[in-house]
């Protein structure tokens, strides 16, 4: 997934297209550009390397009221500077920058060179602004040209075009996410909001099919054939104060010690005199449902563990699969199935794909997201919002946890609709400690031992964590956090599972990190006894008063609660340990190498 942003006003743009890629970073940084229009041709600065190093390359800022920016995540191409986006046609008058997949552009890039285009790049982009030109000679007319080319598209775009001598930005979107930012003195168009927050908060979410045209004093929004569209206007409730570092060294930090308010907020106003109650969600939404599919990726499919296995124990039919094998590892779906997409950004692919697949099946769609407005808030039947606010470092940490709570409170207002179903009989101790669970990230933010046993394990050969019941998805996002931001070698296990094979990778130098929740804690205990025979360290996560503590080598506390939530403690230790551990190996933590913050490309 890449990050793609154009700006048409008063006054240069160059410097609102900088500082919006900036913001878009958490996207994609192989490589930056910018084109910029003024009126004396298309001018076209890019690299491979991040924000920071197009900034250096650039001695002053190019001129032009209106321009394009992108920063890239490569599918296409490795990371060069020929491969840096914008991409322009031979001439250098049309300049484009895209995100998404256009699946056609081999045969697309064939035709076009046998009608002497010349290419630059390995990218499947390329193709866009040579297609633009070639329209361009047979219509005369530019918006006419652009839509022939992206209706000549097959794939995944959001594309945003400039061309030499009209005063307008091109724009459309198809299975790639792109807003229009109103402010009065300019108009920007960009694949997420934090790209122009600190100039407006007044949005308009395109839609599939969508195409826009940016004059300096107008918009239009059109389909493909060139019919008007109307969009309503939207406020956004983040502001750029949100969106920013705060002072922090790193988003992450951030993220992971703002989580009390983000879990604040999740919960606000969902616990109504020991019941759940859901904004969005009637009493008896659900009645008609028998079986319940999860469906995520990467930390999000951690989530829906969490949440899968709480309706499970609620005597629900409950499925949790990874997204991107749905179709090859879905069950029966019909309509008395629900279909739950656990995304936060709400644009990754493989979770969008599967929702479809779903619901041409007749299933129930609702999805779990962090994003207003994202494409799977729009497309799904229904909507619940973890409310954890914008995150950019491109680990999951605080949305993981509102993920967790969420899911946690829709498990119980779904097994309260489905009449087979026996909701929780602790339901009312569970959800008056949930009340609590803020505070006690607090108390583990401010007493955590994670730095010192972050170094103290620095030198390991690899890390292991295991967890049984809720403990084991904590392991498995323990783990993936590990592996994410500092390149070390990380596994997570089902506790019972070490001894399966995994257990001969165990070693003086291999760490166990075992979770465990005061839920089903036993095996969790007995294997890591196990590893710690073969002389690996252990490191007991969990509350004060298990008894593996008094065997463990060492120890991240976690404040007694209830079982149901002790897991997402253990994981905020889990996070910091992470952390400390990229920090003293001088990774790149906000940005890890190969990662973006969501792929919107399958
Ligand atoms: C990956 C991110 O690209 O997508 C992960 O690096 C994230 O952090 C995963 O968990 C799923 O993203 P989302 O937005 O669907 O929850």
């Amino acid at each position: 997934m890449c990050g793609i942003i154009a700006r048409i006003g008063h006054g240069n743009a160059a410097e609102t297209l900088l500082s919006g890629l900036e913001n878009l970073e958490y996207r994609g940084y192989d490589s930056a550009g910018i084109a910029v229009q003024n009126g004396s041709g298309v001018k076209v600065h890019k690299c491979s390397g991040e924000v920071s190093d197009l900034k250096s390359t650039l001695t002053t800022h190019p001129h032009g009221n209106m321009g394009i920016g992108h920063t890239r995540w490569s599918t296409h191409g490795p990371p060069t500077d020929e491969n840096a986006h914008p991409h322009t046609d031979t001439a250098g008058d049309v300049a484009v920058v895209h995100n998404g997949v256009i699946d056609n552009y081999d045969e697309l890039r064939v035709e076009l060179q046998a009608m002497g285009h010349v290419f630059e790049s390995e990218t499947d982009t390329e193709v866009i602004p040579h297609l633009i030109d070639e329209y361009l000679k047979s219509t005369g007319d530019t918006e006419l040209a652009v839509r022939q080319a992206v209706d000549t598209l097959e794939g995944s775009y959001a594309i945003a075009a400039i061309v030499d001598g009209e005063e307008a930005v091109y724009a459309a979107r198809k299975g790639s996410p792109l807003v229009l930012g109103l402010d009065d003195e300019e108009w920007f168009l960009a694949s997420d909001v934090p790209a122009f927050l600190d100039y407006t908060d007044e949005v308009i979410y395109l839609e599939d099919g969508d195409m826009v045209v940016l004059e300096p004093d107008s918009y239009r929004i059109t389909d493909l054939e060139g019919e008007p569209l109307e969009r309503p206007i939207e406020t956004v409730d983040w502001d750029p104060e949100d969106a920013g570092k705060g002072g922090y060294d790193h988003y992450m930090l951030k993220e992971i010690d703002t989580q009390p308010t983000a879990l604040s907020n999740t919960i606000e106003g969902r616990i109504d005199n020991g019941t759940v109650a859901f904004e969005d969600l009637q009493s008896g939404t659900f009645e008609d449902v028998d079986s319940v599919q999860f469906i995520a990726c990467g930390t999000s499919y951690h989530a829906a563990m969490y949440g899968g296995q709480l309706l499970r124990s609620a005597g629900v039919r409950t499925e949790v699969l990874r997204a991107s094998e749905y179709k090859s590892m879905s069950g029966p779906v019909d309509d008395a199935t629900l279909v739950v997409a656990v995304t936060q950004s709400g644009e990754t692919a493989d979770t969008l794909d599967a929702v479809r697949t779903a619901s041409d099946h007749g299933a129930r769609t609702l999805a779990v997201t962090n994003v207003v407005g994202s494409t799977a808030a729009r497309e799904a039947d229904d909507a619940v919002y973890i409310r954890a606010g914008p995150e950019v470092g491109v680990a999951a940490t605080k949305t993981f946890s509102s993920q967790a709570v969420t899911l946690a409170l829709l498990t119980q207002h779904v097994a309260a609709d489905i009449p087979e179903a026996t909701p929780r009989d602790d339901r009312a101790s569970m959800l008056e400690s949930l009340e609590d669970l803020p505070s006690h990230v607090e108390t583990v933010l401010d007493t955590t031992q994670a730095e010192e046993l972050a170094e103290t394990y620095l030198d390991s050969e690899s890390y292991f964590f295991i967890g049984s019941g809720l403990g084991h998805s904590v392991a498995l996002e323990g783990a993936l956090k590990f592996k994410e931001i500092t390149y070390e070698h990380a596994e997570g296990f089902a506790s019972g599972q070490l001894k399966h094979g995994p257990l001969a990778l165990v070693t003086e130098t291999t760490p166990v990190f075992a979770v465990y929740t005061g839920g089903e804690d036993e095996k969790t205990k007995t294997n890591a006894i196990e590893a710690q025979s073969r002389g690996a360290p252990i490191v007991a996560v969990g509350p004060d008063d298990h008894s593996l503590v008094d065997v463990a080598d060492a120890y991240l506390s976690v404040p007694d609660t209830h079982p149901v939530w002790a897991g997402l403690l253990a994981n905020v230790q889990l996070q910091l340990l992470s952390y400390y551990a990229a920090k003293l190996l001088d990774r790149p933590i906000d940005k890890p190498r190969n990662l973006a913050k969501s792929v919107t490309v399958e």
